[in-house]
């Protein structure tokens, strides 16, 4: 069994920290140690100025996350499981609510938490062998990383009720079609599809993503005009930046801006 540190892989890719979920024989599930390094690497990630984006993937060829360890679960009592839910929950409220965008690069089944993981990022690449569950119902259990509540924002009630109760599996299209998934490619383009949209966003000035990532999440849940209201005092504050007055200043001298986060 891979130790500890090995179950969640981390490698600098540009601008890019790209976690590798790496279980692949046990179909990447989501074990306590893995939760525990992606804990800490995440942490790595918000600190470092230098990493501009997090990919989360999966490896080997047949999964991104098949969800949680259906083994851990069975050996776990009570109030251990409650823990445990308890823990993941913070992980993925803190992962939806990430200050660098967070591009999720889908290689295979994402099913139960491994879904959920992909509906807490900002932006999904799919491979075409990508396939999206929740099959908790079949355990006799139901979905506890967000999945009732975030598929219903991301794609309405209908859809989340043929997912979770009729056991539908989206494939990549579906999930395209849906708008969840960005942008769907043959698996050996998957990684490098992600990590273009990671450079895009490397050329965006840091504290505009910051906030607008911040506006998108103020948008899934405040009144409209709540909404506005932030949306404009955050341009009031993005203005006032050493940012905003290089960028403004490269394009009319027709030059790339040099971004400092400030
Ligand atoms: N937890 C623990 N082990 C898992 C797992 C999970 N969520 N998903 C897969 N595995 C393990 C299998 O037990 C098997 O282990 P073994 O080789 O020691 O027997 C191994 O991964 C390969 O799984 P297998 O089912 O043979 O692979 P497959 O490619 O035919 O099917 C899945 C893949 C993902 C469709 C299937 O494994 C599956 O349905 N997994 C459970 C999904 C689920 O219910 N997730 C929600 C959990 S709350």
């Amino acid at each position: 069994m891979a130790g500890d540190d090995q179950v969640l892989l981390a490698e600098r890719r540009g601008p890019a920290l790209v976690l590798t979920f790496n279980r692949p024989d046990k179909r990447n599930a989501i074990s306590s140690a893995m939760l525990a390094q992606l804990d800490r690497r995440l942490g790595e990630a918000e600190a470092d100025p230098g990493v501009r984006a997090v990919v989360l993937t999966g490896a080997g060829p047949k999964a991104f996350v098949a969800g949680a360890d259906i083994a851990e679960y069975a050996a776990q009592d009570h109030p251990a499981f409650v823990a445990y839910q308890a823990e993941s929950r913070r992980l993925f409220s803190w992962l939806d609510a990430f200050p660098k965008p967070v591009i999720g690069a889908v290689n295979g089944y994402a099913l139960g938490g491994g879904f959920e993981l992909c509906l807490c990022c900002d932006l999904l690449v799919a491979s075409t062998s990508a396939r999206f569950g929740l099959p908790e119902g079949l355990l006799g259990l139901s979905p506890g990383g967000g999945g009732t509540q975030r598929l219903t924002r991301a794609a309405g009630p209908f859809v989340a009720a043929d997912v979770l109760l009729a056991g539908r599996r989206l494939s990549a299209e579906d999930a395209a079609r849906l708008g969840l998934v960005a942008e769907v490619v043959e698996p050996g383009r998957l990684l490098d599809a992600a990590l273009e949209r990671a450079e895009r966003v490397a050329r965006v000035a840091p504290l505009a993503v910051k906030a607008m990532l911040g506006l998108v999440r103020t948008a899934m849940e405040a009144p409209l005009e709540e909404g506005l209201a932030a949306e404009q005092a955050v341009l009031a504050g993005l203005h006032q930046t050493d940012d905003a007055a290089e960028g403004i200043a490269a394009f009319l001298e027709k030059r790339e801006p040099r971004f400092t986060g400030r």
